[in-house]
């Protein structure tokens, strides 16, 4: 069977930038998923252009039909899947008008919990030697938390998926109470949201040392500052740039040692998630 790589929310920005470098890197087909048709055949369009070759599937993830449609169609076509990028997310702006409750919810909704379901429902069909790559930020970095006990409650390396689950629904209560703060957070959902993605990957690298399939190596990335709609265009680096750190971390060879669970700045340096240092601030 040929192999397959998925990337979700790859219409635009820095998902796009990472089906396009896959196209010429990755052997095997590369899906190009979106959760409107439509933009997702116009980003199709945009790389045939260049005489690349993507593949399309309809993706959101919030919404486990098509979440099971993708499932269903990669099993039906390839019988698993070789490589999935976890980089669809939603960012509210600096200057959002909506409650900071709501946009903890939302946030949270889609960038960590059902990111974490749609983990769920695709690993299983995951093949020996896969690689998952969960784009994270910069501001997914443990020692941005201010709180001291809630960065040691999630630098703890046996921290389980239910201790985290219950860290992340206590600070989508806590922002509805008005009080996040005092239990450690900052003041935004989206660092909150990405700290709690990092913290994931490390679990799920622990889950997949379990696994009875050889070989499966999971890592969460910071792709840089980039110049994508998420950053109003503010981000210096082109999105073939924000694309370097997630496709390194798709493409690590067969029986790598290393990295695995890391956390990857996006000019691919490892970096420590729990004490750094950070190679640069964004
Ligand atoms: N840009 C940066 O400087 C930066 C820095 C650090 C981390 N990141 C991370 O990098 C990733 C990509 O960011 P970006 O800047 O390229 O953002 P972007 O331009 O806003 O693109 C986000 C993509 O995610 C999709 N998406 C959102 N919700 C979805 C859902 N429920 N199901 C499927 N797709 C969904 C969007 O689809 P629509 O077009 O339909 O909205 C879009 O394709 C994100 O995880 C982000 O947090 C970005």
């Amino acid at each position: 069977m040929s192999r397959v790589a998925v990337v979700t929310g790859s219409n635009k920005g820095i998902g796009f930038g990472i089906v396009k470098d896959l196209c010429s890197k990755f052997e095997g087909s590369v899906y190009l998923t979106s959760r409107d048709e439509q933009r997702g055949k116009a980003a199709i369009a945009d790389l045939e252009k260049l005489g690349l070759k993507p593949k399309y599937h309809q993706l959101d993830i919030t919404d486990d039909a098509s979440v099971s449609a993708l499932k269903d169609y990669l099993v039906q076509t390839y019988g698993g899947l070789d490589v999935l990028v976890n980089n669809a997310a939603i960012a509210f702006k600096n200057d959002a008008t909506e409650p900071f409750s709501v946009q903890a919810k939302e946030t949270l909704h889609i960038n960590f919990f059902k990111t974490l379901d749609f983990c769920d429902a695709i690993f299983p069909i995951l093949r020996p030697h896969a690689r998952v790559v969960n784009v994270s930020s910069s501001a997914g970095f443990l020692g941005r938390v201010p709180g001291e006990e809630l960065k040691k409650k999630l630098a703890n390396p046996d921290l389980t998926r239910e201790d985290l689950i219950a860290v992340m629904k206590d600070f989508v209560e806590s922002a509805a109470e008005g009080t996040h703060q005092s239990k450690g957070w900052g003041n935004s959902a989206y660092a909150a949201s990405k700290v709690g993605l990092s913290a994931l990957t490390r679990i799920q690298q622990r889950e997949f040392n379990a696994d009875t399939r050889e070989d499966l190596v999971i890592n969460h990335v910071h792709p840089g500052y980039v110049d994508t709609d998420m950053t109003s265009h503010k981000g210096p680096l082109p999105i073939e740039e924000g694309a370097v750190s997630s496709v390194f971390a798709a493409l690590i060879p067969p029986g790598a040692a290393s990295p695995k669970g890391d956390y990857i700045w996006f000019k691919k340096e490892i970096v420590d998630w729990v004490n750094g240092p950070l190679p640069s601030q964004y």
